[in-house]
């Protein structure tokens, strides 16, 4: 594991790479009473040349960088905590998987270890790296897709929150609701958020929607950036990827559960699916509402979106196609 330390007394500490082992923590930790805590999730995988690569590491690092302002912990150079993590996974090379479908999994934290209770700016900070290999997402077979529960009684983030941020508080508190959405019999949570219960996000993924729009044109819809929407560096891959291609509209904007209804109702909605590291990319099955189940197309459909942006996604990841996006680690 990779740790960091950090204190206002004397900065950042040296960088150490050493076997993975428990912390050992004051009781009064920040992070332990305060949620001082942030986190990131990245991937390396290993190519069909046996090098290792990540998947645009320097997202996840601005995105951390972002957290940890917003979180009051000491701001770091993102270039510098990179080489950092690919030496981790260099050390650890022999741990990431020799398959074309697993990974190994890259875990960042940042917690505040300020040993006080005040609550107040960390002067002691922690950053750590662990990582473990990951096999396959979907288990049971290629592309199952999930069933989602809505229920506008439960909210992950709100306008000048900090659903926008990587923290650790954003999601202890979701799996009450998960949970709650299993018992109801679905897989994950669509959240919906406001008065006009706009679709968000898909349990810890971006949302996507590809439909014919009400001008008749194809459009590959998900919400903007405003605040609420945890800002996915698979999701930005989607759409820099569907705008070079040039195939159908992109478009970043809110869409209400009416509308989303609407469209369904209409036939125009082609497939729904969820985008993250975990996954790539998942398509959605049906969504429970109201206490009705609204069944989506979107393997009737192929689902051919869904498809070829994971294969796009995978074949830049495991080497089988160039690009800047995968760097080379080792
Ligand atoms: C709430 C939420 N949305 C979306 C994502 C997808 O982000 P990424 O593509 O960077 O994994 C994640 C996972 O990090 C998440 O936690």
């Amino acid at each position: 594991m990779l740790t960091i330390n950090w204190s206002e007394k004397s900065g950042w500490e040296t960088p150490e790479i050493k076997p993975f082992q428990n912390l050992s923590l004051h009781p009064a930790s920040s992070a332990l009473h305060y949620s001082i805590e942030l986190f990131e999730g990245m991937k390396a995988f290993r190519g069909v040349d046996n090098h290792v690569r990540l998947f645009r590491p320097m997202l996840n690092m601005e995105r951390m960088h972002r957290s940890a302002e917003r979180s009051c912990l000491p701001l770091f150079d993102k270039g510098e905590l990179l080489s950092c993590i690919n030496k981790l996974v260099e050390v650890d090379q022999e741990w990431v998987p020799y398959s074309q479908d697993a990974s190994l999994y890259i875990r960042p934290t940042f917690i505040g270890t300020e040993p006080s209770l005040g609550v107040s700016r960390p002067g002691q900070a922690m950053l750590f790296v662990i990582v473990g290999p990951v096999g396959p997402y979907f288990t049971t077979g290629f592309f199952n897709p999930v069933s989602l529960l809505a229920d506008p009684a439960f909210v992950r983030a709100c306008k000048g929150g900090v659903g926008a941020y990587k923290m650790g508080g954003n999601y202890g508190p979701t799996i009450m609701v998960q949970t709650e959405a299993v018992k109801r019999g679905c897989q994950q949570v669509l959240w919906l958020y406001g008065e006009e219960e706009e679709i968000t996000e898909v349990g810890t993924m971006n949302l996507f929607i590809y439909w014919t729009n009400e001008k008749g044109e194809r459009e590959l819809l998900t919400p903007p950036l405003d605040g609420i929407i945890l800002p996915g560096v698979t999701r930005q891959s989607l759409l820099d990827l569907g705008r070079s291609w040039g195939d159908f509209k992109v478009t970043e904007r809110t869409m209400s559960m009416k509308e989303l209804l609407g469209a369904l109702d209409a036939g125009r909605v082609l497939e729904v699916f969820g985008a993250g590291t975990a996954c790539v990319v998942c398509p959605v099955g049906s969504i429970l509402y109201k206490g009705k189940t609204y069944p989506i197309p979107t393997m009737q459909n192929g689902p051919d979106l869904t498809k070829r942006f994971h294969k796009e996604l995978t074949d830049i990841q495991y080497g089988r196609k160039p690009s800047e996006w995968a760097p080379l680690v080792v």
